[in-house]
């Protein structure tokens, strides 16, 4: 069975590398975080995903996978390391993609196959990770095969997501893309789509501008009813009821790792064809301040109102808080000089133990993040909540 080398184990590499260990090839998960290394090689996950923590339990798993903290040969190298959106030049920061893959240029050989699974705009693997492996002094298309596979999951359902999606193989040549396709097939359930490098790019950033677009026109109609006093959730269901219809749900901004950050990557390589994805952007990244307003008109008529916030994740039933509109929310209000308490019972630093202890002779129960967990815990117990506040003033968005 062949051997593969994933680089960064995290979100991504780290279950990439777990299908692929239980698939039987042997799986090398290289992290520069030692943490991360030692946690593999505990059989210890450190994202937080019950389903691959049961895999990773595996005796065969354990046995297929060791974290190390640099590369070595192998038949296949995947980089699945961060590509951070360049706050200032507004371009992607390609430096760990780059660094990945000069830490495994030494062991290259004949033969390889290089995946890049991190996203990366389109003609990054054509103008800069070729000429990079070519340093190798092999040639890439017939001495080594490149492609960029990028990646789709959810955090919180990977592993659902990482078997039943469809994925896209992005091969610089057919050769390439076949080869890619060998890997995947032995773990993915989804269908598998052959194309080339730079689609396969274009379509991942696609991906994430047409949710990011459409969720600012949701938005952008949220605010529009507001000043109309129109019930934003009863007008976007009549309007869906046009059979060619399908407004998204507004909410209180877009956060994550990829939605707010992919639309930018579209633009460095086309900045004249990017309004309307400029434009989303900006109404997405607007509407943390608009959600603060509307909470500061609320408690308008309270002294010194102590509000508790729940929910500090990016979007409901993850516990992802990269990007969370939740946490800017928050940091608006306190930077005003509102006293608040930021809780989420799926993320680890802001957990609880009781939600009535938390409300106890607060002001304001403000939820950010309609997690499932929050919306039970609201429904069974809310005239309990209410009677444990100070002032039982419970502020939802857009229900
Ligand atoms: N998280 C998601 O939901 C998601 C979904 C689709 C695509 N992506 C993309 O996948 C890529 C990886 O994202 P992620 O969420 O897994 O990031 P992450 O931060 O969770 O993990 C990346 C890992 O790479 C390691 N790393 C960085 N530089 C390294 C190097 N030179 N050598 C070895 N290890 C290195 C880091 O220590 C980290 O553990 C990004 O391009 C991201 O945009 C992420």
């Amino acid at each position: 069975m062949k051997k593969i080398v994933v680089i960064g184990t995290g979100y991504v590499g780290l279950p990439a590398a777990i299908m692929l260990a239980r698939s039987g090839y042997t799986v090398v998960g290289v992290d520069i975080d030692e943490k991360i290394v030692e946690a593999i090689n505990n059989g210890v996950l450190h994202i937080d995903e019950k389903e691959l923590q049961e895999l990773l339990n595996l005796q065969e798993v354990r046995k297929n996978l060791i974290g190390m903290d640099t590369p070595c040969q192998a038949d296949v190298f995947i980089v699945a390391v961060p590509t951070p959106l360049d706050d200032r030049k507004k371009i992607c920061d390609l430096s760990h993609v780059i660094s990945a893959v000069e830490s495994f240029l030494p062991y290259l050989e004949k033969g390889n196959l290089v995946i890049i699974e991190s996203t990366i705009p389109p003609l990054t693997c054509r103008e800069i990770i070729i000429p990079l492996l070519e340093k190798s002094g092999l040639k890439v298309g017939t001495d080594i095969l490149l492609c960029h596979c990028p990646e789709r999951i959810l955090p919180g359902n990977v592993f659902e997501e990482i078997v039943h999606n469809d994925r896209l193989i992005g091969g610089i040549n057919q050769e390439s893309s076949l080869a890619a396709r060998e890997i995947y097939s032995s773990f993915v359930q989804g269908d598998l789509y052959l194309t080339d490098d730079v689609t396969a790019a274009l379509c991942k950033l696609m991906e994430n501008t047409y949710r990011d677009v459409n969720i600012a026109l949701a938005n952008e109609f949220a605010l529009v009813a507001e000043g109309l006093g129109v019930d934003i959730k009863e007008a976007i269901f009549l309007a869906n009821k046009h059979p060619r219809v399908n407004i998204l749900n507004p909410g209180i901004g877009v956060g994550g790792h990829c939605i707010p950050i992919d639309p930018w990557f579209i633009k460095e390589v086309d900045p004249k064809h990017t309004n309307l994805i400029m434009t989303a952007r900006r109404i997405n990244d607007e509407m943390p301040e608009k959600i603060a307003s509307q909470i500061r008109q609320k408690v308008r008529d309270l002294v010194k109102p102590q509000i508790v916030a729940l929910g500090a994740a990016y979007k409901p039933d993850t516990y992802d808080i990269r990007e969370s509109p939740a946490i800017k929310i928050v940091n608006l209000l306190r930077e005003d000089g509102y006293q608040v308490e930021l809780y989420d019972p799926l993320v680890k630093e802001y957990a609880y133990d009781s939600l009535l202890d938390v409300v106890e002779g607060k002001d304001c129960l403000v939820v950010l993040v309609e997690h499932k967990k929050i919306v039970q815990e609201l429904e069974s117990n809310l005239e309990l909540i209410k009677s444990r506040m100070r002032n039982p003033l419970i502020v939802r968005f857009y229900l």
